[in-house]
Protein backbone atom coordinates (compact mmCIF):
# COMPACT_ATOMS: atom_id res chain seq x y z
CA UNK A 1 0.00 0.00 0.00
CA UNK A 2 1.02 3.32 -1.45
CA UNK A 3 2.67 5.57 1.97
CA UNK A 4 0.71 8.80 2.65
CA UNK A 5 0.78 11.32 5.70
CA UNK A 6 -2.90 10.69 5.81
CA UNK A 7 -2.67 6.83 6.64
CA UNK A 8 0.00 7.30 9.29
CA UNK A 9 -2.72 9.81 11.50
CA UNK A 10 -3.69 9.37 14.79
CA UNK A 11 -6.96 12.11 15.68
CA UNK A 12 -7.70 13.41 18.58
CA UNK A 13 -11.56 14.44 18.41
CA UNK A 14 -12.49 17.57 20.20
CA UNK A 15 -15.98 18.31 21.20
CA UNK A 16 -15.61 21.46 22.07
CA UNK A 17 -18.51 22.63 23.55
CA UNK A 18 -17.54 20.15 26.81
CA UNK A 19 -13.84 20.47 26.50
CA UNK A 20 -12.97 24.07 27.89
CA UNK A 21 -14.64 27.12 28.31
CA UNK A 22 -12.75 30.67 27.97
CA UNK A 23 -15.61 33.21 28.68
CA UNK A 24 -17.54 31.97 31.53
CA UNK A 25 -21.04 31.31 29.62
CA UNK A 26 -20.44 27.25 30.98
CA UNK A 27 -20.07 26.82 26.85
CA UNK A 28 -16.45 24.92 25.67
CA UNK A 29 -15.50 27.35 22.83
CA UNK A 30 -12.89 27.88 20.22
CA UNK A 31 -10.60 29.89 22.25
CA UNK A 32 -10.87 26.44 24.82
CA UNK A 33 -9.42 24.56 21.87
CA UNK A 34 -6.68 27.19 20.93
CA UNK A 35 -5.41 27.09 24.99
CA UNK A 36 -5.67 23.58 25.49
CA UNK A 37 -3.52 22.68 22.13
CA UNK A 38 -0.25 21.84 23.74
CA UNK A 39 -2.04 19.42 25.68
CA UNK A 40 -3.27 18.10 22.83
CA UNK A 41 0.49 18.06 21.20
CA UNK A 42 1.57 16.59 24.04
CA UNK A 43 0.05 13.49 23.52
CA UNK A 44 1.40 12.96 20.22
CA UNK A 45 -1.24 13.41 17.92
CA UNK A 46 -1.17 14.47 14.34
CA UNK A 47 -4.75 15.80 13.77
CA UNK A 48 -7.17 17.34 15.53
CA UNK A 49 -10.84 16.76 14.70
CA UNK A 50 -13.20 19.23 15.75
CA UNK A 51 -16.93 18.92 15.84
CA UNK A 52 -19.17 21.59 13.93
CA UNK A 53 -18.92 24.87 14.92
CA UNK A 54 -21.23 26.34 12.05
CA UNK A 55 -24.00 28.77 12.90
CA UNK A 56 -27.14 26.81 14.26
CA UNK A 57 -30.03 27.21 16.50
CA UNK A 58 -28.17 23.92 18.19
CA UNK A 59 -30.87 21.65 18.25
CA UNK A 60 -28.81 18.73 17.49
CA UNK A 61 -25.46 20.76 18.89
CA UNK A 62 -24.23 22.11 16.01
CA UNK A 63 -25.51 19.06 13.24
CA UNK A 64 -27.99 21.15 12.61
CA UNK A 65 -26.29 24.09 10.11
CA UNK A 66 -28.27 27.59 9.58
CA UNK A 67 -25.45 28.89 8.39
CA UNK A 68 -22.36 27.58 6.84
CA UNK A 69 -20.07 30.51 6.33
CA UNK A 70 -19.74 31.68 9.83
CA UNK A 71 -18.88 30.47 13.24
CA UNK A 72 -22.22 30.03 16.34
CA UNK A 73 -21.42 32.84 18.35
CA UNK A 74 -21.11 30.10 21.41
CA UNK A 75 -17.69 28.80 19.53
CA UNK A 76 -16.50 32.05 18.90
CA UNK A 77 -15.56 34.42 15.89
CA UNK A 78 -14.05 33.73 12.36
CA UNK A 79 -11.09 34.84 14.08
CA UNK A 80 -10.65 32.51 16.41
CA UNK A 81 -11.35 29.97 14.38
CA UNK A 82 -8.21 31.56 11.32
CA UNK A 83 -6.33 31.25 14.76
CA UNK A 84 -7.11 27.66 15.52
CA UNK A 85 -5.81 27.09 11.96
CA UNK A 86 -2.43 29.07 12.59
CA UNK A 87 -2.06 27.51 16.13
CA UNK A 88 -2.84 23.57 15.10
CA UNK A 89 -0.41 23.73 12.07
CA UNK A 90 2.62 25.67 14.22
CA UNK A 91 2.40 22.92 16.55
CA UNK A 92 2.77 20.39 13.61
CA UNK A 93 -0.46 19.44 13.93
CA UNK A 94 -3.61 18.95 10.91
CA UNK A 95 -6.96 20.49 11.85
CA UNK A 96 -10.38 18.01 10.57
CA UNK A 97 -13.38 19.91 10.25
CA UNK A 98 -16.91 18.24 10.75
CA UNK A 99 -19.28 18.85 7.76
CA UNK A 100 -22.87 18.01 7.74
CA UNK A 101 -24.05 18.30 3.95
CA UNK A 102 -26.75 15.58 4.46
CA UNK A 103 -29.47 18.14 6.18
CA UNK A 104 -29.22 21.51 7.00
CA UNK A 105 -31.06 23.28 9.94
CA UNK A 106 -35.07 24.23 9.21
CA UNK A 107 -33.63 27.75 9.92
CA UNK A 108 -31.11 27.93 6.82
CA UNK A 109 -32.11 30.72 4.27
CA UNK A 110 -31.95 27.95 2.12
CA UNK A 111 -35.06 25.86 3.76
CA UNK A 112 -37.04 28.90 4.56
CA UNK A 113 -37.04 29.52 0.60
CA UNK A 114 -37.83 26.46 -0.26
CA UNK A 115 -40.94 26.08 2.12
CA UNK A 116 -42.63 29.28 0.98
CA UNK A 117 -43.69 28.16 -1.93
CA UNK A 118 -43.65 25.30 -4.09
CA UNK A 119 -42.76 27.34 -7.18
CA UNK A 120 -39.73 28.54 -5.15
CA UNK A 121 -36.33 28.14 -6.83
CA UNK A 122 -35.11 26.44 -3.79
CA UNK A 123 -38.24 24.22 -3.56
CA UNK A 124 -35.88 21.19 -5.32
CA UNK A 125 -33.31 21.61 -2.86
CA UNK A 126 -34.80 19.54 -0.05
CA UNK A 127 -37.29 16.82 -0.27
CA UNK A 128 -41.15 17.49 -0.67
CA UNK A 129 -43.85 15.08 -1.13
CA UNK A 130 -47.78 15.05 -1.06
CA UNK A 131 -49.10 13.19 1.78
CA UNK A 132 -51.18 9.55 1.70
CA UNK A 133 -54.70 9.28 2.82
CA UNK A 134 -54.24 12.23 4.83
CA UNK A 135 -50.97 10.97 6.49
CA UNK A 136 -47.38 10.75 5.47
CA UNK A 137 -46.03 9.93 2.15
CA UNK A 138 -44.36 6.71 3.56
CA UNK A 139 -44.18 4.64 6.78
CA UNK A 140 -40.40 5.89 7.41
CA UNK A 141 -38.90 6.58 10.77
CA UNK A 142 -36.26 9.02 11.54
CA UNK A 143 -32.78 8.58 13.13
CA UNK A 144 -34.77 10.45 16.12
CA UNK A 145 -38.32 10.23 15.00
CA UNK A 146 -41.42 7.88 14.64
CA UNK A 147 -41.58 9.63 11.33
CA UNK A 148 -39.11 11.30 8.99
CA UNK A 149 -41.99 13.15 7.43
CA UNK A 150 -43.24 16.68 8.65
CA UNK A 151 -46.01 18.31 7.56
CA UNK A 152 -45.73 21.89 5.97
CA UNK A 153 -48.60 24.18 6.46
CA UNK A 154 -47.49 26.73 3.73
CA UNK A 155 -47.73 24.35 0.86
CA UNK A 156 -49.69 21.53 2.57
CA UNK A 157 -46.54 18.91 1.67
CA UNK A 158 -44.32 17.16 3.58
CA UNK A 159 -40.67 17.65 4.22
CA UNK A 160 -38.10 14.85 4.84
CA UNK A 161 -36.26 14.54 7.98
CA UNK A 162 -33.56 11.52 8.24
CA UNK A 163 -32.75 13.00 12.05
CA UNK A 164 -35.03 15.77 13.80
CA UNK A 165 -37.88 17.65 12.53
CA UNK A 166 -35.28 20.73 12.89
CA UNK A 167 -32.97 18.83 10.28
CA UNK A 168 -34.22 18.95 6.72
CA UNK A 169 -32.81 16.91 4.31
CA UNK A 170 -31.25 18.15 1.41
CA UNK A 171 -31.98 17.27 -1.99
CA UNK A 172 -29.08 15.50 -3.44
CA UNK A 173 -30.40 15.07 -6.76
CA UNK A 174 -30.32 18.79 -7.68
CA UNK A 175 -27.01 19.99 -8.95
CA UNK A 176 -27.18 23.75 -7.93
CA UNK A 177 -27.43 22.34 -4.86
CA UNK A 178 -24.58 20.23 -4.63
CA UNK A 179 -22.80 23.02 -6.14
CA UNK A 180 -23.25 25.05 -3.33
CA UNK A 181 -21.92 22.55 -1.11
CA UNK A 182 -18.61 22.02 -2.77
CA UNK A 183 -17.80 25.44 -2.84
CA UNK A 184 -18.54 25.82 0.90
CA UNK A 185 -15.98 22.87 1.26
CA UNK A 186 -13.80 24.55 -0.79
CA UNK A 187 -14.28 27.88 1.37
CA UNK A 188 -13.31 26.21 4.28
CA UNK A 189 -10.23 24.30 2.66
CA UNK A 190 -8.59 27.52 1.11
CA UNK A 191 -8.69 28.49 4.83
CA UNK A 192 -6.47 25.72 5.76
CA UNK A 193 -8.24 23.24 7.06
CA UNK A 194 -6.51 19.54 6.30
CA UNK A 195 -9.26 17.01 6.68
CA UNK A 196 -12.99 16.54 6.60
CA UNK A 197 -15.20 14.20 8.63
CA UNK A 198 -18.65 14.00 6.84
CA UNK A 199 -21.69 13.49 8.66
CA UNK A 200 -24.14 11.17 7.89
CA UNK A 201 -23.10 10.45 4.14
CA UNK A 202 -24.05 7.18 3.61
CA UNK A 203 -27.88 9.21 3.53
CA UNK A 204 -27.20 11.75 0.74
CA UNK A 205 -28.69 9.72 -2.31
CA UNK A 206 -32.43 9.14 -1.55
CA UNK A 207 -34.63 5.91 -2.38
CA UNK A 208 -36.19 5.69 -5.56
CA UNK A 209 -39.39 5.66 -4.78
CA UNK A 210 -41.62 6.92 -2.14
CA UNK A 211 -43.33 3.59 -0.70
CA UNK A 212 -43.96 1.67 2.27
CA UNK A 213 -41.33 -0.57 3.69
CA UNK A 214 -42.15 -3.82 5.82
CA UNK A 215 -40.18 -2.92 8.94
CA UNK A 216 -39.74 0.65 9.23
CA UNK A 217 -37.41 0.66 12.46
CA UNK A 218 -34.96 -1.46 10.56
CA UNK A 219 -33.72 2.12 9.18
CA UNK A 220 -31.48 0.86 6.54
CA UNK A 221 -33.35 2.07 3.61
CA UNK A 222 -32.32 5.46 4.67
CA UNK A 223 -29.06 4.59 3.42
CA UNK A 224 -26.98 3.17 0.26
CA UNK A 225 -29.39 4.52 -1.97
CA UNK A 226 -28.79 4.33 -5.78
CA UNK A 227 -26.50 7.87 -6.50
CA UNK A 228 -24.43 7.73 -3.31
CA UNK A 229 -21.12 7.16 -5.14
CA UNK A 230 -21.59 9.36 -8.11
CA UNK A 231 -22.10 11.90 -5.49
CA UNK A 232 -19.18 10.78 -3.42
CA UNK A 233 -17.38 10.67 -6.76
CA UNK A 234 -18.74 13.92 -8.37
CA UNK A 235 -17.64 15.78 -4.38
CA UNK A 236 -14.08 14.41 -4.90
CA UNK A 237 -13.52 15.43 -8.73
CA UNK A 238 -14.96 19.21 -7.18
CA UNK A 239 -13.32 19.40 -4.22
CA UNK A 240 -11.07 16.87 -3.10
CA UNK A 241 -8.28 16.27 -5.21
CA UNK A 242 -8.00 19.38 -5.51
CA UNK A 243 -6.28 19.32 -1.77
CA UNK A 244 -3.90 17.97 -0.14
CA UNK A 245 -5.85 16.93 2.67
CA UNK A 246 -7.81 13.70 4.26
CA UNK A 247 -11.14 12.37 4.40
CA UNK A 248 -13.01 10.21 6.60
CA UNK A 249 -16.69 9.08 5.22
CA UNK A 250 -19.43 8.56 8.63
CA UNK A 251 -20.61 5.69 6.55
CA UNK A 252 -23.51 4.15 8.82
CA UNK A 253 -24.23 0.46 7.81
CA UNK A 254 -21.41 0.12 5.80
CA UNK A 255 -20.32 -3.46 5.63
CA UNK A 256 -17.45 -5.68 4.54
CA UNK A 257 -18.92 -5.97 1.18
CA UNK A 258 -20.35 -2.32 0.53
CA UNK A 259 -17.31 -0.58 2.51
CA UNK A 260 -14.74 -0.82 0.23
CA UNK A 261 -16.45 0.49 -2.51
CA UNK A 262 -16.53 3.99 -0.64
CA UNK A 263 -12.27 4.17 -0.07
CA UNK A 264 -11.18 2.10 -2.83
CA UNK A 265 -7.75 4.26 -4.24
CA UNK A 266 -8.80 4.00 -7.71
CA UNK A 267 -12.39 4.64 -7.29
CA UNK A 268 -11.44 8.27 -6.32
CA UNK A 269 -14.21 8.91 -3.37
CA UNK A 270 -13.05 9.10 0.55
CA UNK A 271 -9.59 8.12 2.10
CA UNK A 272 -11.07 6.48 4.84
CA UNK A 273 -14.62 5.92 6.36
CA UNK A 274 -15.96 5.23 9.66
CA UNK A 275 -18.21 2.07 10.26
CA UNK A 276 -20.49 1.17 12.84
CA UNK A 277 -20.43 -2.26 13.13
CA UNK A 278 -19.40 -2.05 16.76
CA UNK A 279 -20.16 1.33 17.88
CA UNK A 280 -23.83 1.07 16.74
CA UNK A 281 -24.35 -2.34 16.51
CA UNK A 282 -22.23 -4.21 19.79
CA UNK A 283 -24.32 -2.91 22.45
CA UNK A 284 -21.78 -4.60 24.96
CA UNK A 285 -18.12 -6.34 25.03
CA UNK A 286 -18.36 -9.81 22.51
CA UNK A 287 -14.68 -10.74 21.78
CA UNK A 288 -15.64 -13.49 19.14
CA UNK A 289 -17.95 -10.85 17.59
CA UNK A 290 -15.74 -8.02 17.32
CA UNK A 291 -12.67 -10.26 16.13
CA UNK A 292 -15.15 -11.29 13.36
CA UNK A 293 -15.69 -7.64 12.28
CA UNK A 294 -12.05 -7.23 12.07
CA UNK A 295 -11.29 -9.65 10.25
CA UNK A 296 -13.55 -9.26 7.90
CA UNK A 297 -13.28 -5.90 7.54
CA UNK A 298 -9.19 -6.27 7.12
CA UNK A 299 -9.71 -8.94 4.58
CA UNK A 300 -12.05 -7.00 2.70
CA UNK A 301 -9.61 -3.68 2.55
CA UNK A 302 -6.37 -5.35 2.38
CA UNK A 303 -4.66 -3.92 -0.60
CA UNK A 304 -7.72 -1.86 -1.27
CA UNK A 305 -7.78 0.64 1.06
CA UNK A 306 -8.03 2.23 4.19
CA UNK A 307 -10.02 2.35 7.77
CA UNK A 308 -10.52 3.55 11.25
CA UNK A 309 -10.37 2.65 14.35
CA UNK A 310 -12.19 3.82 17.69
CA UNK A 311 -14.61 2.62 20.32
CA UNK A 312 -16.45 5.74 21.25
CA UNK A 313 -17.27 9.43 19.94
CA UNK A 314 -19.83 12.01 20.58
CA UNK A 315 -22.43 9.54 19.67
CA UNK A 316 -21.29 7.19 21.64
CA UNK A 317 -21.27 6.36 25.20
CA UNK A 318 -17.11 6.18 26.85
CA UNK A 319 -15.41 2.83 25.94
CA UNK A 320 -14.21 2.13 29.15
CA UNK A 321 -17.68 1.99 30.72
CA UNK A 322 -18.98 0.10 27.75
CA UNK A 323 -16.59 -2.07 26.55
CA UNK A 324 -13.76 -2.30 29.30
CA UNK A 325 -14.42 -1.95 33.41
CA UNK A 326 -14.98 1.61 34.75
CA UNK A 327 -14.77 -0.04 38.39
CA UNK A 328 -11.73 -2.33 40.11
CA UNK A 329 -10.00 -2.58 36.19
CA UNK A 330 -10.69 0.61 34.81
CA UNK A 331 -6.99 1.63 34.25
CA UNK A 332 -6.34 -2.08 33.43
CA UNK A 333 -8.96 -1.86 30.47
CA UNK A 334 -8.78 1.53 29.17
CA UNK A 335 -5.15 0.65 28.39
CA UNK A 336 -6.00 -2.60 26.81
CA UNK A 337 -8.79 -0.73 24.78
CA UNK A 338 -6.02 2.13 24.01
CA UNK A 339 -3.81 -0.96 22.81
CA UNK A 340 -6.37 -2.74 20.72
CA UNK A 341 -7.58 0.45 18.70
CA UNK A 342 -3.95 1.27 18.24
CA UNK A 343 -2.41 -1.47 16.99
CA UNK A 344 -5.13 -2.95 14.58
CA UNK A 345 -5.10 -1.90 11.24
CA UNK A 346 -6.83 1.43 10.39
CA UNK A 347 -6.27 5.00 11.64
CA UNK A 348 -6.73 5.47 15.40
CA UNK A 349 -9.00 7.87 16.66
CA UNK A 350 -9.11 9.05 20.35
CA UNK A 351 -12.06 10.62 22.21
CA UNK A 352 -11.62 13.66 24.56
CA UNK A 353 -11.10 12.21 27.80
CA UNK A 354 -10.66 8.92 26.80
CA UNK A 355 -6.72 8.93 27.04
CA UNK A 356 -7.35 9.79 30.73
CA UNK A 357 -10.20 7.16 31.22
CA UNK A 358 -12.93 8.92 31.24
CA UNK A 359 -16.30 7.23 32.19
CA UNK A 360 -19.52 7.23 31.09
CA UNK A 361 -21.98 9.12 33.48
CA UNK A 362 -25.34 8.15 35.15
CA UNK A 363 -27.54 11.22 35.99
CA UNK A 364 -30.53 11.56 38.50
CA UNK A 365 -33.53 13.17 36.07
CA UNK A 366 -34.05 12.91 32.74
CA UNK A 367 -33.78 16.67 33.24
CA UNK A 368 -30.18 16.62 33.21
CA UNK A 369 -29.53 14.82 30.32
CA UNK A 370 -29.24 17.67 26.86
CA UNK A 371 -29.49 14.80 23.53
CA UNK A 372 -31.80 14.94 21.50
CA UNK A 373 -32.06 11.57 20.39
CA UNK A 374 -32.79 10.43 23.73
CA UNK A 375 -35.34 12.79 24.52
CA UNK A 376 -37.49 12.11 21.58
CA UNK A 377 -37.27 8.64 22.86
CA UNK A 378 -37.59 8.94 26.10
CA UNK A 379 -41.28 10.95 24.79
CA UNK A 380 -42.18 8.82 22.00
CA UNK A 381 -41.93 5.21 24.94
CA UNK A 382 -43.75 7.26 27.62
CA UNK A 383 -46.08 8.50 25.09
CA UNK A 384 -46.82 4.70 24.60
CA UNK A 385 -48.15 4.16 28.31
CA UNK A 386 -44.68 3.01 29.04
CA UNK A 387 -43.28 3.28 32.80
CA UNK A 388 -41.69 6.35 32.92
CA UNK A 389 -38.77 5.48 35.53
CA UNK A 390 -38.47 2.11 33.47
CA UNK A 391 -37.72 3.81 30.32
CA UNK A 392 -35.13 6.50 31.62
CA UNK A 393 -32.93 3.48 33.11
CA UNK A 394 -33.25 1.41 29.88
CA UNK A 395 -31.95 4.84 27.84
CA UNK A 396 -29.14 5.70 29.57
CA UNK A 397 -26.43 3.32 29.49
CA UNK A 398 -26.03 4.23 25.61
CA UNK A 399 -27.08 8.11 25.89
CA UNK A 400 -24.93 10.03 23.39
CA UNK A 401 -24.82 12.42 26.68
CA UNK A 402 -22.31 9.80 28.56
CA UNK A 403 -19.53 11.03 26.14
CA UNK A 404 -20.56 14.81 25.88
CA UNK A 405 -19.90 15.65 29.85
CA UNK A 406 -17.08 18.07 30.23
CA UNK A 407 -13.81 17.40 29.88
CA UNK A 408 -11.88 16.76 33.70
CA UNK A 409 -8.68 18.84 34.04
CA UNK A 410 -8.40 19.35 37.74
CA UNK A 411 -10.45 18.47 40.85
CA UNK A 412 -11.43 22.26 41.10
CA UNK A 413 -14.25 23.85 40.38
CA UNK A 414 -16.58 22.17 37.27
CA UNK A 415 -13.43 19.77 36.81
CA UNK A 416 -11.83 23.01 36.02
CA UNK A 417 -13.50 23.07 32.59
CA UNK A 418 -14.56 26.76 33.09
CA UNK A 419 -15.90 29.50 35.93
CA UNK A 420 -19.58 28.77 35.16
CA UNK A 421 -22.20 25.94 35.57
CA UNK A 422 -21.25 23.81 31.98
CA UNK A 423 -24.49 23.14 29.75
CA UNK A 424 -24.10 19.82 30.87
CA UNK A 425 -23.05 18.82 34.21
CA UNK A 426 -19.54 17.31 34.81
CA UNK A 427 -19.06 13.67 36.14
CA UNK A 428 -19.15 13.51 39.70
CA UNK A 429 -15.58 11.65 39.68
CA UNK A 430 -13.90 14.14 38.47
CA UNK A 431 -12.26 14.37 41.59
CA UNK A 432 -10.38 11.05 40.83
CA UNK A 433 -10.30 11.41 37.11
CA UNK A 434 -8.66 14.38 36.07
CA UNK A 435 -5.80 15.28 33.50
CA UNK A 436 -3.77 16.91 36.37
CA UNK A 437 -3.80 13.78 38.23
CA UNK A 438 -3.16 11.77 35.55
CA UNK A 439 -0.07 13.86 34.46
CA UNK A 440 1.50 13.32 38.09
CA UNK A 441 1.07 9.30 37.42
CA UNK A 442 3.95 8.10 35.69
CA UNK A 443 1.82 4.59 35.04
CA UNK A 444 -1.16 6.56 34.34
CA UNK A 445 -3.82 6.20 31.21
CA UNK A 446 -2.66 9.28 30.05
CA UNK A 447 0.97 8.22 30.24
CA UNK A 448 0.35 5.03 28.65
CA UNK A 449 -1.75 6.53 26.01
CA UNK A 450 1.66 8.71 25.00
CA UNK A 451 4.03 6.01 24.83
CA UNK A 452 1.32 4.36 22.50
CA UNK A 453 0.97 7.12 20.13
CA UNK A 454 4.49 7.88 20.06
CA UNK A 455 5.31 4.57 18.76
CA UNK A 456 3.56 4.69 15.65
CA UNK A 457 5.69 7.29 14.78
CA UNK A 458 8.98 4.94 14.53
CA UNK A 459 7.34 1.96 13.65
CA UNK A 460 5.36 1.43 10.06
CA UNK A 461 4.85 -1.90 10.87
CA UNK A 462 1.70 -0.36 13.14
CA UNK A 463 0.06 1.81 10.15
CA UNK A 464 0.78 -0.63 6.82
CA UNK A 465 1.47 -4.22 8.43
CA UNK A 466 -0.51 -7.01 7.23
CA UNK A 467 -2.83 -8.40 9.77
CA UNK A 468 -3.20 -11.89 10.96
CA UNK A 469 -5.97 -12.65 14.21
CA UNK A 470 -3.95 -15.99 15.80
CA UNK A 471 -6.31 -16.27 18.65
CA UNK A 472 -9.71 -17.50 16.25
CA UNK A 473 -12.67 -17.63 18.81
CA UNK A 474 -11.58 -17.67 21.88
CA UNK A 475 -13.81 -15.29 23.98
CA UNK A 476 -11.13 -13.57 26.19
CA UNK A 477 -7.59 -13.25 24.24
CA UNK A 478 -7.38 -11.30 21.40
CA UNK A 479 -3.97 -12.14 19.75
CA UNK A 480 -2.35 -10.99 17.04
CA UNK A 481 0.51 -10.57 14.47
CA UNK A 482 1.23 -7.62 11.83
CA UNK A 483 3.42 -7.72 9.46
CA UNK A 484 5.62 -5.56 7.11
CA UNK A 485 9.23 -6.18 5.49
CA UNK A 486 10.80 -9.16 7.49
CA UNK A 487 9.34 -6.66 11.41
CA UNK A 488 6.69 -8.93 13.35
CA UNK A 489 4.52 -7.96 16.14
CA UNK A 490 2.74 -10.02 18.16
CA UNK A 491 0.04 -8.22 20.20
CA UNK A 492 -1.83 -10.18 23.26
CA UNK A 493 -4.75 -8.88 24.88
CA UNK A 494 -6.46 -10.70 27.63
CA UNK A 495 -9.57 -8.80 27.92
CA UNK A 496 -11.27 -10.74 31.23
CA UNK A 497 -10.92 -10.33 35.23
CA UNK A 498 -9.25 -13.31 35.20
CA UNK A 499 -5.73 -14.23 34.20
CA UNK A 500 -5.28 -16.06 31.39
CA UNK A 501 -2.66 -18.05 29.39
CA UNK A 502 -1.85 -17.99 25.81
CA UNK A 503 -0.04 -20.54 23.57
CA UNK A 504 1.85 -20.19 20.61
CA UNK A 505 0.83 -22.87 18.19
CA UNK A 506 4.10 -25.02 16.76
CA UNK A 507 3.09 -23.71 12.94
CA UNK A 508 3.45 -20.26 14.29
CA UNK A 509 7.07 -20.87 15.64
CA UNK A 510 8.02 -23.38 14.10
CA UNK A 511 10.69 -26.04 16.44
CA UNK A 512 12.57 -22.94 17.54
CA UNK A 513 12.05 -21.22 21.37
CA UNK A 514 10.23 -18.16 20.54
CA UNK A 515 12.10 -15.19 20.83
CA UNK A 516 10.50 -12.10 21.88
CA UNK A 517 11.27 -8.84 23.03
CA UNK A 518 8.47 -6.62 24.93
CA UNK A 519 7.91 -3.47 23.21
CA UNK A 520 5.30 -2.08 25.08
CA UNK A 521 2.80 -3.54 28.18
CA UNK A 522 0.34 -2.55 30.37
CA UNK A 523 1.58 -3.89 33.55
CA UNK A 524 5.47 -3.31 35.16
CA UNK A 525 7.33 -6.53 35.53
CA UNK A 526 5.93 -8.45 32.69
CA UNK A 527 8.61 -10.56 32.04
CA UNK A 528 8.12 -13.25 34.29
CA UNK A 529 5.00 -14.86 33.68
CA UNK A 530 6.31 -16.93 30.45
CA UNK A 531 6.55 -20.52 30.87
CA UNK A 532 9.65 -22.53 30.69
CA UNK A 533 9.20 -23.72 27.20
CA UNK A 534 8.90 -19.93 26.20
CA UNK A 535 5.49 -21.08 24.52
CA UNK A 536 3.04 -19.76 26.62
CA UNK A 537 2.36 -16.86 28.49
CA UNK A 538 0.49 -15.63 30.96
CA UNK A 539 -1.58 -12.59 30.88
CA UNK A 540 -3.34 -10.59 34.03
CA UNK A 541 -6.60 -9.08 34.45
CA UNK A 542 -6.89 -6.98 31.44
CA UNK A 543 -3.11 -6.81 30.38
CA UNK A 544 -1.91 -6.13 27.25
CA UNK A 545 1.18 -6.45 25.58
CA UNK A 546 3.18 -5.81 22.60
CA UNK A 547 6.18 -8.02 21.46
CA UNK A 548 8.47 -7.92 18.19
CA UNK A 549 9.86 -10.89 16.81
CA UNK A 550 13.03 -11.44 17.14
CA UNK A 551 14.83 -13.42 14.48
C1 LIG B 1 -24.04 12.11 12.90
C2 LIG B 1 -23.45 12.88 14.06
C3 LIG B 1 -24.49 13.01 15.12
C4 LIG B 1 -25.67 13.76 14.55
C5 LIG B 1 -26.18 13.13 13.25
C6 LIG B 1 -27.06 14.05 12.50
O1 LIG B 1 -24.36 10.81 13.22
O2 LIG B 1 -22.27 12.28 14.51
O3 LIG B 1 -24.01 13.62 16.28
O4 LIG B 1 -26.71 13.80 15.46
O5 LIG B 1 -25.14 12.78 12.37
O6 LIG B 1 -26.31 15.08 11.92
CA1 LIG C 1 -17.67 29.72 26.28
Amino acid sequence: MKPAWWKESVVYQVYWRSFKDTNGDGIGDLRGVIEKLDYIQSLGVTMVWINPFNESPDKDNGYDVSDYYTVMKKAGTMEDFDQLVVETHARGMKLMMDVVVNHTSNHHPWFIESRSSINNPKRDWYIWQDGREGGPPTNWRSYFNPSSWEFDETTKQYYMHSFAIEQPDLNWANKEMRMEIYSMLRFWLDKGVDGLRLDALALLAKPNSFSDVEDPHDIRYLTHNPGLHEYLQEMNREVFRHYDMMTVGEIAFATPETGPLFVEEERMELNTLFHFEVADEMPEWDMVRYKRIQRQWAEALAGRGFGSQFLNNHDHTRQVSRYGNDKEFREESAKLLATMVHTLPGIPYIYQGEEIGMTGVRYETIGDYKDIAMINRYVEEVGKGKDPAAVFRSLQALSRDNSRTPMQWNMELNAGFGSAEPWIKVNPNYEEINVEQAEKDPNSVLAFYRKLIALRKSNPVMVYGDFTDISEDDPNLYVYVRELEGTEWVVLLNHGEEARTFTFSDSFFGEEALKLKLVLGTYENTLSTWDDEGRSIELRPFEARIYEVIT
